[in-house]
């Protein structure tokens, strides 16, 4: 395909992607628990059940998941719980500028074994940078895996990035088991936090 059709197809489609989240959220100010790859959506449809005064939002590039995931929702009457079919990357870029992140929720992502495909994993620190941007003062984020060599790799990226805070270890606010991890035998889980912006960005030097 010419590059130029490509171009003109994706920037069609994000547009497409910004009218359905723009949709599907309350307000252009939502605040908003955030899963990503939420798979069938097992997790957050708990999630959203135990909390009715929280707007949550659960994305998963895969059509059948969401679609699973959304007939739990209606069958369940929650008016709280949004499912979208998209990329996450894709997502934080089209999301309305007032939108703030609660906690997010990252479960099972997929691992990419191999040492070639791990430019595949989603736990990137730019990645981790754009979370960042959109999370609200306080925002949590917790990630588990089963796939050691690759929680090992999650850990040491996110106690590398300045805008996030290690938790101590201890439960997730919430569990409900996922399809992942009900497979799994063990699996390993860490919660960060959002380090609160400084007040005053340092001078540099020259200025003191
Ligand atoms: C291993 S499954 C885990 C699903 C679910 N969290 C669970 O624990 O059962 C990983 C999910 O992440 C989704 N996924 C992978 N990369 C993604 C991305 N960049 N954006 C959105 N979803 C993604 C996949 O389609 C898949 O459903």
């Amino acid at each position: 395909m010419p590059r130029e059709v490509f171009q003109v197809i994706r920037a069609s489609r994000l547009a497409a992607l910004r009218a359905e989240i723009a949709a599907v959220l309350p307000t252009p100010k939502a605040r908003f628990v955030f899963e990503i790859g939420c798979g069938n959506g097992h997790f957050l449809a708990a999630y959203a059940t135990a909390h009715p005064d929280q707007f949550c939002v659960g994305i998963d590039l895969r059509l059948e998941r969401i679609v699973k995931a959304l007939h739990k929702r209606d069958r369940a009457g929650l008016g709280n719980l949004q499912f979208l079919r998209c990329e996450a990357g894709d997502f934080l870029r089209e999301l309305p500028v007032d939108v703030r992140l609660l906690d997010i929720y990252i479960l099972f992502p997929d691992p990419w074994p191999k040492k070639r495909h791990h430019k595949h994993r989603l736990f990137k620190p730019e990645f981790l940078g754009e979370l960042a941007a959109w999370a609200g003062q306080g925002s949590r984020l917790f990630f588990r895996t089963d796939y050691k060599p690759y929680f090992d790799e999650a850990v040491e990226t996110i106690a590398a990035q300045r805008a996030w805070r290690l938790l101590p270890a201890g439960p997730f606010p919430f569990e409900h088991q996922t399809i992942f991890q009900s497979r799994a035998v063990v699996f390993h889980s860490f919660g960060a936090t959002l380090e609160p912006a400084p007040a005053h960005p340092a001078r540099p030097a020259a200025d003191k």
